[in-house]
């Protein structure tokens, strides 16, 4: 607003100005504002009143009542039950870049895991010098690092590779969440047991029922990979893995295996069920891409949305998204209005950490004409997210796993807004 101050101009003028020009911006919003003779405004409300609840009401706060609505979601028909399956983050009510630990999506292959902690081991055995047994206590004195990442599931975005389905970003975009971990280097923990010279993978298992285990290159175990007890300051919730978790950053969220009990090391993959019969990629010529660890460049608007339509008419809108990259930063992100005939470069704001979701705005007038939204995002090493019939072209038709293709949303000239497909 203080763009209206002229050099030279005194305070009270600068404010008086500001004012105007706040005043001229309701008027160009439309009827959204309310008139300032609003009765919140003139009549004493309740809670003004009043005193509210002294402290301790709520020992372990929670939301608003007013954010109710903002809840994780499934989608019921996509699995016959929820023991094996999938609930997906409200990523069109959040903002920044960290996920609220309630709000992270959930994907369990037999439910939650309930631990102990002091009944919960690690052990760390196969091709090492001393096989070992770690309690959580012998964990914590380990040296400690905090590391925010993104996590996307391989299957995030699956169900669009043909077409559009889902109407709204949180069941197209939502296997998605960025934590702060707190935890220690897988390395050291394999430092101590003496990785063997022959060792070159490394298998995680989970102490769920399901035992889910993924085999890990032994590089990028020694790389970046944490071993975590902490999301967001506080212990792990049980649903993302509780008492630990391994982070692999940057790469599918199959690999990050929760509840984590087992690390065997190995001379070369176990091929278990999670990297053949899924997290394969089968191609057109009827072979699979196997191993793909790596999640590709990708971003989505996530403001406006199908489920965050525009009710505020014509004027000035804040248009905001997430974008993110498996191998880095994300360096820019381009953003249209009108299907990919014109692209305007986005602001990006907030922290911008490596393998961690980076959020962007772009800020417009909506005339109330009829929009097609996309967002193209770009990571440090140049990767440039691709359209879905690029991704096609190379891949065929059959996948589900590692859709990294632009996202369209219709928006027409009420503001209701559609999952389309331009391509
Ligand atoms: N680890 C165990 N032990 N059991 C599981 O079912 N699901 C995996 C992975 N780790 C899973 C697991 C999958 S497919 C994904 S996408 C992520 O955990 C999901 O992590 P989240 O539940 O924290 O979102
Ligand atoms: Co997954």
């Amino acid at each position: 607003m203080t763009s209206n101050a002229r050099p030279g101009a005194s305070r009270r003028a600068v404010l008086k100005g500001g004012l105007m020009g706040a005043a001229a911006l309701a008027g160009g919003a439309a009827a959204s504002r309310a008139a300032a003779s609003e009765s919140v405004i003139t009549e004493i409300q309740d809670w003004n009143r009043y005193p509210g609840d002294g402290v301790d009401a709520r020992p372990y706060g929670t939301p608003s009542p007013f954010e109710a609505h903002v809840v994780r979601k499934n989608v019921p028909w996509l699995t016959s039950d929820t023991i094996s399956s999938i609930n997906f983050t409200p990523l069109h009510e959040l903002d920044g870049i960290i996920t609220p630990s309630g709000l992270c999506f959930e994907r369990h292959h037999s439910g939650v895991a309930e631990i102990d902690p002091a009944s919960h081991r690690l052990m760390i055995h196969g091709l090492v010098e001393k096989p070992l047994v770690f309690t959580m206590a012998d964990l914590k004195r380990f040296p400690r690092e905090n590391r925010v990442y993104f996590l996307e599931c391989a299957a995030n975005t699956g169900m669009e590779w043909r077409g559009a389905q889902l109407n709204g970003c949180q069941f197209t975009h939502g296997m998605l969440h960025c934590l702060m971990y707190t935890g220690v280097r897988l390395k050291h923990l394999l430092d101590e047991a003496g990785v063997k010279a022959e060792g070159k993978w490394l298998l995680a298992e989970g102490a769920d029922a399901s035992g889910m285990s993924r085999s890990i290159p032994l590089d990028k175990a020694m790389d970046d990979c944490l071993v975590a007890f902490g999301m967001n300051g506080e212990a792990l919730r049980p649903e993302q893995g509780y008492p630990i978790r391994l982070v692999v950053p940057g790469w599918e969220g199959n690999m990050w295996v929760k509840w984590l009990r087992r690390l065997e090391i190995g001379d070369q993959p176990w091929q278990h069920r999670e990297e053949t019969s899924k997290y394969t990629d089968l191609m057109a010529n009827g072979k699979a891409r196997r191993f793909t660890f790596e999640m590709d460049v990708k971003s989505v608007i996530t403001n406006p949305s199908p489920q965050a339509p525009i009710l505020h008419g014509r004027g000035p809108l804040v248009l905001s998204g997430l974008a993110w990259s498996g191998k880095g930063r994300i360096s820019r992100v381009d953003v249209t209005t009108d299907g990919g005939r014109n692209w305007t470069t986005a602001r990006l704001d907030g922290p911008s950490l490596p393998k961690a979701l980076h959020r962007f705005y772009h800020e417009f007038d909506w005339d109330g004409s009829e929009l097609f939204l996309q967002s193209r995002a770009i990571d440090e090493h140049g990767f440039v997210q691709p359209t879905k019939d690029q991704l096609r072209s190379v891949r065929g038709a059959n996948s589900i796993y590692h859709n990294n293709g632009i996202q369209t949303w219709h928006v027409n000239s009420d503001g209701v807004i559609e999952n389309v497909e331009i391509s």
